[in-house]
């Protein structure tokens, strides 16, 4: 039995990443954002705006532990999933874990050219202020995703390569 979760900073490709690493191995594959929209039949900005931050996370939390049930599954996690609660060291307890690891200027680079309001958390951040907002919040973030059993690192061709050999 697999279970593979991938943990990152917004805009490190989890998503992306995990789609290509599920239909390598033959597993599902089931991102945890998407699986609350779903669950909620709301968008993640919805509940943000609705239930705050600390509501988010207790929801974000409960449907971890939900779809942690499934088998032969790869796992993409929300940004911050690692860093509440117990969620990381829970992760590691019942699967293997990857961390996709981008530097701040790469994760700005693509996050700047992604669709704006989808994140509650970067909304109205442009230029130096999504920068110096990841750098913070990465620095923060960055001991929850380094206890991943993996790392996986480097341009977007190099963490490709790696995910799909
Ligand atoms: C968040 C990341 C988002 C989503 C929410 C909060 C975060 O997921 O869970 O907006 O705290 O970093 P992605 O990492 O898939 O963007």
């Amino acid at each position: 039995m697999q279970r593979i979760f991938l943990v990152g900073f917004m805009g490190s490709g989890k998503t992306a990443m995990g789609k290509l690493l599920a239909r390598r191995h033959g597993l599902s594959f089931i991102d945890l954002d998407s699986y609350i929209e779903s669950k909620f039949r709301k968008t993640i900005a919805q509940i943000f705006t609705e239930a705050g931050e600390t509501g988010f996370r207790k929801i974000e939390k409960n449907c971890l532990h939900e779809v942690a049930e499934f088998e032969d599954v790869v796992i993409a996690t929300g940004g911050g999933a690692p860093c509440f609660y117990d969620n990381m060291d829970f992760m590691n307890q019942c699967g293997e874990t990857i961390y996709i690891r981008l530097t701040p200027g790469h994760l700005a680079e693509r996050l700047s050219s992604s669709r704006a309001g989808v994140r509650p958390l970067l909304k109205d951040k442009t230029g130096d202020e999504l920068e110096q907002y990841i750098t913070e919040t990465l620095q923060k973030r960055e001991p929850y995703y380094l206890r991943a059993n993996r790392i996986i690192e480097g341009t977007d061709e190099q963490i490709e390569r790696q995910i799909t050999n």
